[in-house]
């Protein structure tokens, strides 16, 4: 008997006559169908071709080395033709087994498209950011293009150009990181982190002459200690207009219409007499209270109203450093208001946040309110 693995021991034939035949080849026949009953998958099948047809080690292989090669001459025909039967039998089987395994396995792969997919959350607006984006559009809706400026500035730029001269008082209240190893540089081009938006006006006039409307959104740095209201870094909002003819009034107007787009139309304003070195004549202006309605109440320390904002008249010193760049901002001829405000200031009392650290702590039970 010839060996292979796969597979019970050949029969003997019983004898070579057609019947014997036809009854031999009925037992392997019936064999195949028993092994062709689990080919649901590619692995089965195959796994029964190899069984069968297998080159070497197959049983159809060792079926004709036992029963063809040692048949009498006149018997090869009978059996080689119900061999090659037997063979086809088995190959339609692979073929029609190999098509179903294949739509069985991919049942197995099927993707349920009625599933829900993968929820991805929306990412939340930052409450400073959502803040700056109400005031860009409020001041929008009255003509206030949008400009933006470096945070680190020259001197120049932060201080001087806006009528700090050095060595003035008014520097020391804005006290700020300064850059290393400049001191081989004059005063005026050191570098340091701005403490307010204040310097992107002066670089708007350089850079366009009048009319100018522009409102400047950015982060600021201050030498500040660290509580529930200050924080070294801060955002503030800078607002410039230059004109014929633009007065107080024009400053007022603008203002009360801000702040009552912003708290709602009954909050009033008030403006105070106050100094900024690049406006003149300078004013603080207090909201009255949005939360208590001005009669007095915690937040506002009973007093009714809130202080929110400066603000002034742009000094004609500051059109003069403009002018070296562009003639047009003769004060004689132009005049301007420019005003400031914190960002992180009015986003607290907006929605109610106790401590601006906050603003910068990424908390995201902190930030998930605001989604
Ligand atoms: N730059 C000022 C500050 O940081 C804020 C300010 C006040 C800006 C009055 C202005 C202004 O443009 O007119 O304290």
């Amino acid at each position: 008997m010839s060996e292979h693995v796969s597979g019970d021991a050949i029969p003997l034939l019983p004898g070579y006559n057609e019947a014997e035949l036809d009854q031999a080849f009925a037992a392997v026949a019936a064999e195949v169908d028993a092994s062709a009953k689990a080919l649901a998958t590619p692995d089965a099948v195959e796994a029964f071709r190899l069984h069968w047809l297998g080159r070497k080690q197959g049983r159809l292989k060792a079926i004709s080395d036992a029963w063809l090669k040692s048949a009498p001459v006149e018997a090869k025909k009978l059996i080689g033709q119900r061999f090659n039967v037997l063979k086809a039998a088995i190959e339609t089987r692979l073929e029609t087994a190999g098509q179903a395994s294949h739509t069985h396995a991919l049942d197995s792969e099927r993707i349920d498209i009625t599933l829900p997919g993968t929820e991805r959350k929306l990412g939340a607006e930052h409450p400073l950011i959502k803040t700056q984006n109400e005031l860009l559009a409020i001041f929008a809706r009255i003509g206030f293009s949008v400009g933006v400026g470096p945070e680190v500035e020259t001197d120049y730029y932060n201080f001087e150009s806006l009528n700090f001269p050095p060595g003035h008082p008014a520097r020391d209240t804005q006290d700020t990181l300064v850059i290393a190893n400049q001191e081989r540089r004059p005063l005026r081009d050191r570098l340091l982190m701005r403490t307010h938006t204040s310097p992107v006006q002066i670089k708007t006039m350089e850079q366009q002459p009048p009319p100018v409307r522009i409102v400047i959104p950015g982060k600021v740095h201050r030498n500040d200690a660290a509580d529930a209201t200050h924080s070294p870094i801060f955002h503030q909002l800078e607002g410039l207009c230059v004109d014929t003819n633009i007065t107080f009034a024009d400053l007022k107007g603008t203002l009360d219409y801000a702040m009552k787009q912003l708290f709602g139309s009954s909050v009033k304003t008030r403006f105070f007499p106050s100094f900024f070195p690049f406006t003149e004549p300078s004013a603080d202006v207090q909201i009255s209270c949005p939360f208590c309605g001005g009669k007095g109440c915690r937040k506002c320390k009973h007093s009714g109203w809130i202080e929110l904002l400066g603000c002034g008249m742009v000094d004609p010193a500051v059109f003069g450093f403009a002018q070296q760049k562009q003639p047009a901002y003769d004060p004689k001829k132009i005049s301007g208001f420019a005003f400031g405000m914190g960002i992180d200031r009015i986003a607290m009392m907006k929605y109610g946040i106790s401590d601006i650290s906050l603003m910068y702590s990424g908390d995201l039970r902190f930030l998930e309110q605001f989604a």
